[in-house]
């Protein structure tokens, strides 16, 4: 795995409120998530892992600390800036309606992606080509969809289709903020494997936020534990689960039934 920095964190503080009202979502934390990583986040909920998410995301400032993303402090103080970081990182969340423009057909959300990846004036043959290719990398048929709204598909269709413009857009960094605990089992493992298909073919890195160590275990290279909004340990996902040393990561792990065996997809 290559050890290029992709976004790096040091001291980053997120504090809501004021005086008795304060909240500390997010205390001093450090973090090294590098290019082609796969890295969970795991915690209660709580914990902060959304805070977290959405200053990684730019769509909050943090209250104290700093950023880097490819190995320079990030700058997204303007409006220019901050549309340039967006290019490179994208959000999948839990709940993949408030993804889609409703009144937007399926054909046109994945023409959008394709208009922002900069394939504007591309010939409409090629531009179908892209859309057939992305769907049929989560395994949708682009000739069934494209007539549709979104509100017209499952929800595992509708993650899927979320994969798809993912696949379409390229960013660098994709973060997946509990992705998967709206959908059924059989869904969800095919969700966790085409982020996996995500990283493998295009290098992207992956954060993924999760409450379920096991899935955490399953999934990632690297697995980071919070809990009140620190992080109390990090590491290769094998060491910090087979060996924690926190007492919270610990509990996590007591909580979870058999996750020293082996998981395969259909027990995910
Ligand atoms: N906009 C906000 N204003 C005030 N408190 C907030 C806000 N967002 C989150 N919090 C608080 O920050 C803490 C962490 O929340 P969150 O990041 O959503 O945790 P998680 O995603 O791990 O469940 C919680 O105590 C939550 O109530
Ligand atoms: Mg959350």
């Amino acid at each position: 795995m290559a050890k290029e920095l992709c976004l790096s964190g040091k001291n980053v503080t997120k504090i809501f409120g004021f005086g008795d009202k304060k909240t500390i979502a997010v205390n001093h934390v450090d973090f090294n998530f590098h290019v082609g990583e796969f890295v969970s986040i795991v915690g209660e909920s709580g914990s902060g892992k959304t805070t977290l998410a959405k200053m990684l995301l730019g769509l909050i400032h943090e209250s104290e600390g700093e950023i880097s993303f490819l190995g320079k402090p990030r700058d997204i103080k303007g409006r220019k800036q901050k549309r340039e970081y967006w290019k490179d990182i994208q959000a999948i969340f839990q709940d993949p309606f408030s993804s889609y423009n409703v009144f937007h057909k399926i054909d046109a959300v994945l023409l959008d992606c394709i208009k922002m990846r900069g394939g504007k004036n591309l010939p409409h043959d090629k531009k179908v080509e892209m859309m057939t290719e992305a769907c049929s990398f989560v395994n949708l048929k682009f000739e069934e969809l494209t007539n549709k709204y979104p509100f017209e598909l499952s929800g595992g269709q509708m993650q899927r289709l979320m994969i798809a413009r993912i696949f379409l857009l390229k960013p660098k960094i994709l973060l997946a903020d509990e992705p998967t605990s709206m959908i059924d089992a059989c869904s969800r493992a095919t969700i966790l494997d085409m982020l996996q298909n995500l990283r493998n073919e295009i290098g992207m890195t992956i954060i993924f936020i999760t409450h379920d160590i096991g899935l955490a275990y399953y999934i990632s290279d690297t697995v980071y534990i919070m809990e009140k909004g620190n992080i109390v340990e990090y590491g290769p996902a094998e060491q910090v689960i087979l060996h924690p040393s926190a007492d919270y990561t610990k509990r996590l792990i007591n909580d979870v039934p058999k996750i020293h065996e082996e998981w395969d997809l259909s027990t995910v």
